[in-house]
């Protein structure tokens, strides 16, 4: 049986020998300066500026699998193949090759013996069938047809099914054709694919890029003719792990085994056994894209998956504190092919541990709670409301129980008390927290630039042995975690706010420059470098004290900031301090 490492492995490889750069996956938070999505939802969404003509330092051929995060059907996880955290298996062509190659090699990666060597018979396609905007993709038909699938099998939809993107309103887009697998009885394959039928399972979409959707909604064709492809890792593996579900795969028995373990006698309710191994996965990879737990943007996603975790151990009647122990287990799977997860193991624990912790302090009064409530037939906007401040229950979880009672949540009037709260403590928008960006208002930008000074003041300080370990940014405070083996000095915390506070008293200039990365790095930019190999970064430089890559923004002039002022440093974990700043 091939293994989850080896498959993933054979896809890059057999890229790169028809010349694609193996490039690694980006991080699940997208760049700053994109606001398109809270998270990396697709191989393509980092990749966006080279459809339109940027040039790629891997070249016009790339390859990768990449790391995704999508919650839209987040009530459906459980089932045999939703997932919120999943790897999309992709190769790109930026004006290269086109829909010939893109088709051909997917046919020949499938079925050759020597690739994944699956069954033909059990294999079909769609094309697009045209519409208005663009024509029938005849081109994609006949390859089809060429490479042997038979015409019956070879689906015209139309956009709904067969078009791709663009991430936002706008943006590069184009006609696609899909693949798909039968997984059903091999005895009883169709002659014909039906959409209808879920057995007929898709594995690999090729997107043929060629349109610009623009803001008022026309199709402009593209400079250049570009392939996106995607293919669901988990999903190819549990093909060819012959697993009726992802869950029985080496991507997830480690994780099964262990929820399983954490009591003789765990009550077998599959969907809760799944759903925690799904959501403790999606946030073990989340922590270390350095995303915390909070009530807001990509926070509040992180929390709902954790707390929605705590709340399926209940149902299986695990006691407190399990799931760290859950999580360990996922650092094993992927030692091989995402090793600096390792690095931060620790940290992922314990932010792990601490949310369960806080979240279990009120979770029997909750529960409580919604007992006496869901005695009505509605549970009303105030109550959800209660819920979510006083317990700490994130209104999708309310959901989720109302459900299982056959009661619904009166989630208007849930928004509105939302709403007016905020209003009242002047704490985020409702944008925010429903999933939005983090603010970018003044005083956020102003934080930021702080930010930058605080750093460089760090290295200037304590030494070169400084490097940034995580930041936070709220419209009150800054929060920097930076490497460094011991406690500050009451001294040495004073000479930083010396040293900022003289560079806000030089009124510097903030000065923002686009560049490839390695060019940044040459320049002596500091900054994370992390996994954005690949992308243009954005370096910020103030006077010639601070340069910095970062996505912004930024204040104009440092003068704008106020005074600096350091109100706590504490440890974050082994190694790691943090700072907690403001501007007064
Ligand atoms: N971008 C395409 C998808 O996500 C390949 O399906």
């Amino acid at each position: 049986m091939m293994t989850s490492s080896q498959i993933r492995q054979k896809f890059l490889r057999f890229f790169e020998e028809r010349g694609h750069t193996i490039i690694p996956s980006a991080s699940l938070v997208p760049n700053e300066a994109d606001p398109t999505v809270l998270f990396t939802t697709a191989g393509m969404h980092p990749l966006v500026p080279y459809f339109l003509g940027e040039k790629h330092p891997g070249g016009k051929r790339v390859v990768s699998s990449q790391k995704c995060v999508r919650t839209a059907d987040i009530s459906e996880v459980g089932d045999a193949s939703h997932l919120t955290f999943f790897e999309m298996l992709g190769n790109w062509s930026f004006g290269d090759y086109f829909k010939k190659e893109a088709i051909e090699w997917s046919w020949e990666f499938l079925t050759d013996k020597q690739w994944l060597g699956l069954d033909k018979n059990r294999l079909a396609v769609s094309v697009f069938a045209g519409d208005a905007d663009a024509p029938f993709d005849e081109e994609a038909f006949n390859l089809w047809k060429r490479f042997g699938v038979p015409e019956k099998k070879i689906s015209k939809l139309p956009k709904k099914n067969n078009w791709w993107g663009p991430a936002g309103t706008s943006g590069p887009c184009g006609p696609d054709t899909e693949i798909f697998y039968w997984t059903g009885d091999p005895d009883k394959i169709p002659e014909t694919f039906n959409d209808d039928n879920n057995l007929w399972v898709e594995i690999w979409n090729n997107v043929f890029m060629e349109y610009n959707k623009t803001d008022e909604g026309n199709f402009e064709p593209l400079k250049q003719k570009n392939v996106d492809t995607g293919m669901g890792l988990e999903r190819i593996i549990m093909i060819l792990q012959d697993k009726d579900n992802v869950y029985e795969t080496d991507l997830f028995q480690p994780i099964v085994d262990k929820v399983k373990s954490q009591k003789s006698k765990v009550k077998i309710e599959e969907k809760s056994i799944r759903v925690i191994a799904d959501h403790i996965k999606a946030s073990v990879f989340i922590i270390a894209d350095d995303v915390e737990p909070s009530n807001t943007g990509r926070g509040y996603v992180l929390r709902r998956l954790i707390r929605r975790a705590v709340r399926h151990g209940k149902l299986l009647g695990i006691g407190e504190n399990f799931l760290a122990k859950v999580a360990g287990s996922v650092f094993e799977i992927y030692k091989e092919s995402y090793p600096e997860l390792k690095q931060s193991k620790e940290k992922i624990l314990d932010e792990i541990k601490k949310e369960e912790e806080r979240f279990t302090k009120t979770l029997n009064h909750g529960l409580k709670e919604f007992g006496k409530i869901a005695k009505n037939k509605i549970i009303s906007g105030r109550d959800a409301f209660i819920l979510f401040s006083t317990y700490g229950f994130p209104v999708e979880i309310t959901q989720d129980m109302a459900k299982e009672k056959g009661i619904d949540v009166d989630i208007e009037s849930f928004d509105k008390e939302l709403k007016e709260h905020q209003e009242l403590s002047k704490t985020a928008s409702v944008g925010m927290f429903k999933g939005g960006l983090s603010s970018a208002g003044a005083r956020t930008a102003k934080l930021h630039t702080a930010t930058h000074l605080l750093h460089a003041a760090l290295r200037k300080v304590l030494g070169d042995h400084v490097s940034q370990k995580g930041s936070n940014i709220t419209e009150e405070r800054l929060r920097f975690d930076f490497s460094h083996p011991e406690k500050l000095t009451e001294e040495q915390k004073r000479e930083l706010e010396d040293l900022v506070n003289e560079k806000i008293k030089e009124d510097l200039s903030v000065i923002c420059e686009e560049m490839e990365l390695n060019e940044a790095k040459n320049s002596g930019a500091i900054g994370i470098f992390g996994s954005k190999y690949g992308d243009k970064v954005k370096v910020y430089s103030v006077g010639d004290f601070s340069k910095e890559i970062c996505g912004g923004p930024h204040a104009k002039t440092t003068g704008e900031l106020g005074r600096f002022k350091i109100v706590k440093e504490e440890a974050a974990s082994a190694g790691v301090r943090r700072i907690k700043a403001i501007l007064e």
